[in-house]
């Protein structure tokens, strides 16, 4: 099996951690203290290719494919997973949708400036009364006439406060079930849709989200993202390859926590010698790296998988749910190799550990990726 990377995926690489190092890093504290957003870093990760980082340059992406995608964003996530997450919700939940199902009248409206970074998208899938059970749908769409007229609120949608436009999923005939959801396009400036301000978390502070509430808002049929009742399938399909984007965030905080860890284990002294000496401290840095390294491998693996057209269901969901539990552990422990002062505002690990917790909830609950998984195994 070959490991190694192409030239375009190491240059990603390599772009992407000397942005992060001299430009988001040192901006991730106050980002995180004062809630907000980095305008100015979203607008360099367009500049440099990240918010479109698989879609072909004909359409104003970077060309470049899932695995340097993947690459880039543990990079970004490592300095700061708010930046992180803004640029995975284009590039994977509003980007990837567009170029898979989109006209191309749709990629030229829309695809083209959100790959350029002239544009910043969301996705509105959420509700109130729908998260784990993405089906449950209740922002209803009605034909009336040749518009289509829409009414409901939707949740907790990253970069909503920030979006220009929104992929948007509806029910169009609730006794279908799933068949009756229907995808759109939907431009922010449009009538009848106002926002609630953003939503008070506990991390990732400067990726903003909101809820939505359609009162009545009228869309074209050309607006339609996809066939009508095929946007769970929409929905599902671009969850899967979301999937691998917060894998890759997490895997960015953990990573975070460890080179933290290891710096200060190297200069904190207890009971007369450096911690690094102490075999519980060695013992904690050891599994965070292994960990982190498996983590990688199925991030990678699935984003291989996605970059050749195979079904990569389960294995993102394999990626997302070991990451994130991954970050998770790393942060903690993190915290723990700080004690008192990781406790601390004034050193990241505890930012970190507020961070990775969204990991192990947004695009799917950790239960909701065992379900994926046994879904793949059980079915005949
Ligand atoms: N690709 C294509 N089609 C798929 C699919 C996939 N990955 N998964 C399921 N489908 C199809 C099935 O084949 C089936 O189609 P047919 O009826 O034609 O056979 C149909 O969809 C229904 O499938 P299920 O019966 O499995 O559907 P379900 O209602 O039981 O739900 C679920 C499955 C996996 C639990 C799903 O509801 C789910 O993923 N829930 C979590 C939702 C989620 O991740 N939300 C994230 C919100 S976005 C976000 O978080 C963004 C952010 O802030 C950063």
């Amino acid at each position: 099996m070959d490991f190694s990377l192409t030239d375009e995926q190491q240059q990603a690489q390599a772009v992407a951690k000397d942005f992060a190092t001299r430009e988001v890093l040192p901006k991730a504290a106050e980002i995180d203290a004062e809630h907000r957003f980095p305008k100015e870093l979203v607008a360099r990760l367009g500049e440099l290719g990240f918010l479109g980082v698989a879609v072909p340059e004909e359409w104003g992406g970077a060309g470049l494919d899932t695995v340097a995608y993947v690459l880039a964003m543990e990079e970004i996530s490592r300095a700061c997973a708010s930046t992180g997450v803004i640029m995975s919700v284009n590039n994977s939940l509003v980007c990837d949708p567009i170029l898979k199902f989109g006209t191309d009248a749709q990629k030229r409206r829309w695809l083209t400036p959100l790959a350029q970074g002239k544009m910043l998208g969301c996705f509105a899938l959420s509700e109130p009364e729908a998260g784990s059970d993405a089906a449950a749908q209740k922002t209803t769409a009605r034909l009336v006439g040749d518009e289509w007229v829409i009414s409901g609120t939707k949740n907790w949608i990253t970069n909503g406060p920030n979006a220009n436009v929104i992929v948007l999923h509806t029910m169009n005939d609730a006794a279908l079930g799933h068949k009756g959801i229907t995808t759109f396009l939907c431009p922010t400036d449009v009538k009848g849709l106002t926002l609630g301000p953003p939503d008070k978390k506990l991390g990732i502070r400067g990726s903003q989200s909101c809820q939505m509430f359609f009162d009545e808002v009228r869309l074209p049929t050309d607006a339609l993202l996809g066939e009508v009742g095929g946007g769970f399938k929409v929905a599902m399909s671009t969850l899967d390859g979301g999937r691998i984007g917060i894998a890759a965030q997490a895997l960015g905080i953990a990573r975070a926590c460890l080179e933290d860890s290891v710096a200060y284990a190297s200069v904190r002294k207890t009971f007369g010698t450096l911690i690094a000496n102490h075999q519980m401290i060695q013992w904690k840095v050891a599994d965070m790296a292994a960990e982190i390294d498996a983590a990688r491998l199925l991030t990678l693996r699935a984003a291989a998988m996605k970059d050749q057209g195979a079904r990569h269901g389960s294995e993102s969901a394999m990626a997302k749910l070991y990451a994130s539990d991954v970050a998770n552990r790393a942060a903690r422990e993190a915290v723990q190799i700080f004690g008192g002062y990781g406790y601390m505002t004034d050193y990241p690990v505890e930012r970190h550990f507020r961070d990775a917790k969204i990991t192990e909830i947004y695009e799917g609950t950790s239960e909701i990726q065992r379900l994926v998984i046994a879904a793949g195994l059980l079915k005949d």
